[in-house]
């Protein structure tokens, strides 16, 4: 979500409508922390982001009842995802609280003296907020030994070996060092880096970031460390994890030691003696922004004398002592050209605008996202009109505003389109949503590309050397109609190798990519379908219930007769729900889909999903349902023990159930369970049964 939607103001919320818009941004952070941090692929911009946890935390101080255990203000970005070796962290990797003006510094400022109980002025080091990504490195009695990335803010990626390639990561600190200590940094990747870097993965066909964040992570976590060694990355060290003695007694005077160690720190940090100071620095640093080498999005001021940061401690996520001042999105002005219409996976058709290049904050610019055609009218944007460009630091930009004074006399309202751009088929807007949509299904050229694209991406069968534009060339040849003929591509090697910038090494390695992917986990078979609302998690969950390929696909063909037994499971499976039960359904009612599938399957082995230990536990295959308020357990953890365990957990008790754990105040589910002859526990009966 890109742009704020109509929000009713926190103090106006009923209860009902906080928890229920609690677990909404529960969910919506956990997404885009996961496109972010596991996939280096954010969806929105930081200030978007922002927002969005902004929103969250002004509801939960108004109502700290409903704060929820999977709250995304306890949680810091998203767990790796498999590759590396995981890393613990000895100190938990933080993040910061932001402040959005002089106010809320000046509040930030308030609080922290309140909270040592002091009126004296607090003396700052100031350092310019690098967009990067943390890592911790940890030396042993001066040598380099272990590298980790933030991960989850527990536990990290083991990048030891990437790290070693870089530059700025000395082997061995020079001069004393304590036996063991941690340092801490920003890994990131200029702008001119970036751009040469991107230019010269679009000549290869490869990958394009979408900014110097993700391409200095996704240079950093490559398994393949010669990849990392080839691209140009950079440090600043700017804090502590662990050390076995103290090092220094302010953050100036580690800034120092760090230095003498042999590190880079950003030579723009000041210490400031009076709180006072900072806006002038903000102001100053503000000015300088554009013409760094590098993209900064704000200040990060941390109060000076490490032990009062010791008695200020940490709340939640961030510390007490320290805070991003952020700065106000980059923005120019530039002309659009022309409104693209892109048609995606699931035939959404999105608005693109085309602009006169223009540079944003040091990074040029030449397409921003419509978003979707109510923007379009709400903005009133049109073919030719000159309109103010926003670059929250990274992303796509979104266009602001439109300048009217400087609009062409001749220019028309845009129009949206009714049909799709590719196939010709209707676009329709079903009542209620923002989106259109093509209603070619599978006929439209648009849609199956898109699909492709999907089903090769890195979270679904993830088959290296088959970029997007591959893809479409291999589709126009008509060697692709569904994901099928993707194993069929070996078969044309020889064919393939003859083609232009290919050759028989490339080709025979595409043969190779495709068929290391034969076998694929269920969850990633069922993502890489493409079905809508149906995303890795979602995947997962299904995986997960339906344990075979075999079993899921009989399921989900009953599951299309209303009111089956099949149906009400589906609908029943935590995290579900009715409407995503629908868009299995439909698309299990469809026979094109069938036949693409079992074309699928034939060519595939799929394995079943994993059950840990569950070979030995009591409730192993069975169907369990939790009621009422648990005392010793929040219900996340209780499904998440139960489903590690092998059991299902499902919201509703039918005679399927077999057990009914009953917590206290349990009313109808602890009632039909009774009548269905279903065996309840009580929750320490379920712990007892559990271990
Ligand atoms: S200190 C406990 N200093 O910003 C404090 N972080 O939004 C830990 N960052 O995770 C962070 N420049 O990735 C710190 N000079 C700086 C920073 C900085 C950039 C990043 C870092 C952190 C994130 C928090």
């Amino acid at each position: 979500m890109l742009e704020p939607r109509h929000q009713t103001s926190v103090e106006a919320l009923t209860e009902t409508e906080a928890a229920e818009e609690l677990a909404r941004l529960a969910q919506e952070i956990a997404h885009h922390d996961a496109a972010y941090h596991t996939h280096d692929a954010p969806e929105i911009s930081d200030a978007a982001y922002d927002a969005l946890r902004r929103r969250n935390a002004a509801i939960e101080a108004q109502f700290p009842a409903l704060i929820r255990s999977d709250s995304p203000s306890s949680r810091i970005g998203a767990a790796p995802e498999g590759g590396f070796a995981k890393i613990r962290h000895r100190v938990p990797m933080l993040s910061l609280d932001n402040a959005f003006g002089s106010t809320e510094f000046a509040e930030f400022c308030t609080r922290a003296k309140r909270f040592l109980g002091r009126t004296e002025p607090l003396v700052f080091v100031a350092e310019p907020k690098i967009d990067g990504l943390s890592i911790n490195l940890t030396f042993e009695h001066g040598r380099f030994v272990r590298g980790a990335t933030r991960g989850d803010g527990a536990e990290g990626e083991d990048v030891t070996a990437n790290l070693q390639t870089m530059k700025s990561v000395p082997d061995k600190l020079h001069g004393p060092a304590p036996a063991l200590i941690e340092i801490r940094g920003e890994v990131f990747m200029t702008k001119a880096d970036f751009l040469a870097l991107n230019q010269s993965q679009a000549e290869a066909g490869a990958k394009v970031f979408a900014n110097p964040r993700n391409a200095a992570a996704g240079s950093l976590r490559q398994l393949d460390v010669r990849i990392t060694a080839s691209r140009p990355l950079s440090l600043f060290a700017y804090a502590q994890g662990e050390s076995s003695e103290p090092v220094a007694t302010t953050h100036w005077e580690y800034l120092e030691r760090l230095k003498n160690w042999g590190f880079d720190v950003n030579p723009l940090s000041r210490r400031l003696t009076n709180e006072t100071d900072a806006e002038a620095f903000q102001n100053q640093i503000g000015q300088e922004r554009s013409s760094l080498g590098y993209d900064i999005d704000g200040v990060v001021y941390k109060i000076d004398d490490l032990a009062l940061q010791r008695r200020l401690g940490f709340v939640g996520r961030a510390p007490r002592w320290a805070i991003a001042w952020k700065f106000p999105a980059e923005q120019a002005t530039t002309t659009l050209r022309e409104i693209r219409i892109q048609v995606g996976r699931t035939g959404a058709l999105t608005p693109v605008a085309e602009l006169e290049p223009v540079n944003v904050g040091g990074v040029l610019v030449a397409r921003a996202t419509l978003h979707n055609e109510d923007e379009i009218a709400r903005k009133d944007i049109r073919v030719g009109d000159t309109v103010v460009l926003q670059r929250a630091g990274d992303v796509i930009p979104q266009i602001v505003s439109v300048i009217t004074d400087r609009r062409p006399p001749d220019s028309i309202p845009y129009v949206f389109p009714d049909t799709c751009p590719t196939c010709g088929s209707n676009a329709v807007r079903p009542p209620g949503e923002v989106v259109r949509r093509c209603t070619g299904g599978l006929i439209c050229p648009a849609q199956r590309v898109e699909r492709l694209i999907h089903f090769v991406s890195r979270p679904a069968f993830d088959i290296d050397g088959l970029g997007d534009k591959t893809i479409q060339e291999f589709y126009n040849e008509g060697w692709l109609h569904g994901p099928a003929d993707l194993f069929k591509l070996p078969e044309r090697e020889a064919e393939i190798a003859a083609r232009e910038g290919w050759g028989k090494l490339s080709a025979r390695n595409l043969s190779r990519a495709i068929a290391a992917r034969r076998t694929v986990p269920l969850e990633r078979f069922i993502f890489a379908l493409g079905i809508r609302r149906i995303g890795s998690t979602n995947a997962k969950l299904l995986a997960r219930h339906y344990g075979t390929f075999a079993n899921w696909r009989t399921q989900m063909v009953a599951a299309t007769q209303v009111g089956s037994d099949e149906r009400l499971e589906l609908g029943s499976i935590s995290g579900i729900g009715p409407t995503i039960a629908e868009e299995l359904t439909d698309f299990f009612g469809e026979d094109r889909n069938i036949a693409a599938l079992d074309e699928l399957a034939a060519e595939v082995t799929v394995e079943d999903a994993a059950r840990a230990d569950a070979a030995d536990s009591p409730i192993a295959g069975k169907t369990v349902v939790f009621t009422g308020t648990l005392e010793t357990m929040t219900r996340p953890e209780a499904k998440a023990r139960a489903e590690s365990l092998g059991a299902k957990v499902t919201d509703s008790v039918s005679k399927k159930t077999d057990i009914v754990i009953v917590g206290a105040d349990a009313g109808s589910k602890a009632r039909k369970a009774v009548e269905l002859g279903v065996r309840t526990v009580t929750e320490a009966e379920w712990r007892e049964l559990v271990g």
